[in-house]
């Protein structure tokens, strides 16, 4: 058995969560990546797991090490992720806090792309990634509860209640990322359900899981056994 426990709120409930970046070639040696450092996303692992849940974390390339009695799956790209959230269903909820790359370049180069002499540089044609977390909501399925996370720089309430209708997700948990949150130690953010808008104040990541899983459990005691 894996290294679980006996008791806490969410016994007997497999959590998935999605963390860190993705990774999208572009040749052998380069990528395009973002600023995700997985330390939300690996902080609710380590809060799900106290809980009591079974915990299977699908993570993108970071330099954290994984938390006790967490299942960790590793993946580099947006549909390496996506393949490895289906693998891992069922689930009674998912949390997608990743970063996922918007875009991955269509045909990566299978070798080092050279400088051709002229000073052009190579053209980069990108395609769009598929969007795991609305793939997840319109699932057959689709877990009871599925979280979505909203980074956003600007008008972060507005576009969190606009991705919330878009893609299906029970919540959005809204944070501002404008000012140095991107692997950060701190977070402060907006928990966006069908009732309304419900602002924590700044705090740990750790903190801000703790608080996000318990209001997963109170949730799902309320809404089945
Ligand atoms: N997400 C996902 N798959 C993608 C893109 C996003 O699962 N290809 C998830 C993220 O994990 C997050 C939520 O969707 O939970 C919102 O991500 P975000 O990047 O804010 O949303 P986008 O729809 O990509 O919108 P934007 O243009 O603002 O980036
Ligand atoms: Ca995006």
């Amino acid at each position: 058995a894996p290294a679980g426990q006996w008791t806490g709120p969410l016994v007997g409930r497999h959590v998935l969560i999605t963390a860190g970046p993705t990774h999208e070639p572009i040749d052998p040696v380069r990528y395009i990546a973002n600023r995700s450092s997985g330390k939300q996303g690996f902080a609710l692992a380590a809060a799900a797991a106290k809980a009591g849940a079974r915990v299977t974390l699908v993570s993108g390339p970071v330099t954290l090490s994984t938390p006790a009695g967490v299942d960790r799956v590793d993946v580099e790209t947006a549909r390496e992720m996506a393949a490895a959230v289906e693998a891992a269903l069922p689930a009674d909820v998912a949390i997608m806090v990743a970063a996922v790359a918007d875009w991955r370049v269509a045909d990566a180069a299978g070798q080092k792309l050279k400088k051709d002499g002229t000073g052009a540089p190579p053209p980069l044609a990108l395609v769009e990634n598929p969007d795991i977390l609305a793939g997840l909501c319109r699932s057959p399925r689709r877990p009871a509860l599925v979280v979505g996370f909203a980074a956003e720089t600007n008008d972060v309430i507005p576009h969190a209640l606009a991705k919330r209708q878009r893609k299906g997700a029970d919540w959005i948990v809204a944070n501002d990322v404008s000012d140095g949150v991107m692997g950060g130690a701190r977070n402060t953010v907006h928990i966006i359900d069908a009732a309304g808008v419900d602002s924590l104040p700044e705090m740990p990541k750790e903190a801000v899981a703790e608080a996000i899983i318990a209001r997963i459990a109170t949730t799902l005691a309320h809404t089945d056994g």
